[in-house]
């Protein structure tokens, strides 16, 4: 575990930025597996792909031996219950041919450089169970979630002094334009770091990209870093019950 004083050092300055994508990209390979090996298939049960999962995460993951460790909660949400934000318990459903899913993984990964430091990966992304006659507006809440994502993305990237509340708003006001809303969530992100990052950096409301955020996301952190943030766009259905979720690094 890294302490406080060891945080603002030159190993966190020069190193974290690489070690935050490569996670990040290894997490990706990750999400593959899954899709490849089918496990979300017509006549499973979320809980027991999420035992599939975890055993998955340890296999491409982790070192021989070494068990994952977990930042926040894995996820896997499909049909209705798709709508609900993080807090919400996950419901144990039968997949369905044509459900949408998503999948919401925070790892906290061992980096090669030094064994003692976990990097933070959060990603998220949906999918359709294949199937006949599959809802368009579950393709088209699934293609835009990633193309909001993309697009949020590119605004704040011309902007980081923004603050959290208006990329949040930005984020809404998209939402609202292609038809969606935003979830329950109260929030489109939250800072990624060393882990875990709530406990070395703080956890306030201007370390999310919330509507209470009114700082620049460009603001150092308590020790004079850059921060890094996440990214999450959680879109549901106006009406229908079910949404869509795709989170990733944002300012990296
Ligand atoms: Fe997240
Ligand atoms: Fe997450």
């Amino acid at each position: 575990m890294i302490h406080q004083d060891n945080y603002n050092s030159l190993y966190a300055e020069s190193i974290l930025v690489e070690q935050l994508i490569c996670a990040r990209n290894r997490g990706l390979l990750l999400i593959e597996q899954i899709i490849k090996s089918e496990l979300v298939k017509p006549g499973s049960q979320t809980r027991t792909i999420q035992k599939a999962i975890h055993e998955l995460i340890a296999q491409v993951l982790c070192p021989p031996g070494k068990k994952p460790r977990f930042w926040h909660k894995q996820i896997l949400r499909v049909g209705e219950d798709t709508i609900n934000p993080y807090s919400v318990k996950i419901t144990n459903n039968v997949i369905k041919s044509g459900d949408i899913a998503f999948f919401d993984l925070g790892i906290a990964l061992c980096m090669d450089v030094d064994s003692s430091v976990h990097v933070e990966v959060d990603l998220g992304r949906t999918i359709i169970v294949p199937g006949t006659n599959i809802d368009p507006d579950k393709l088209r809440i699934c293609n835009d979630c990633e193309r909001l994502f993309l697009e949020g993305k590119a605004y704040y990237l011309q902007n980081r002094d923004m603050t959290g509340k208006e990329l949040y708003e930005y984020m809404q006001y998209q939402a609202e334009q292609n038809g969606w809303k935003l979830s329950s969530q109260p929030h489109s992100g939250h800072l990624i770091g060393l882990f875990p990052h709530e406990k070395i950096l703080g956890d306030t409301k201007f370390d999310y990209i919330c509507p209470e955020n009114i700082r620049p996301m460009s603001a150092p952190d308590n020790f004079g870093n850059h921060r890094h943030w996440i990214l999450e766009t959680h879109l549901v259905h106006p009406k229908n019950l079910f949404g869509a979720f795709y989170e990733d690094l944002l300012s990296l």
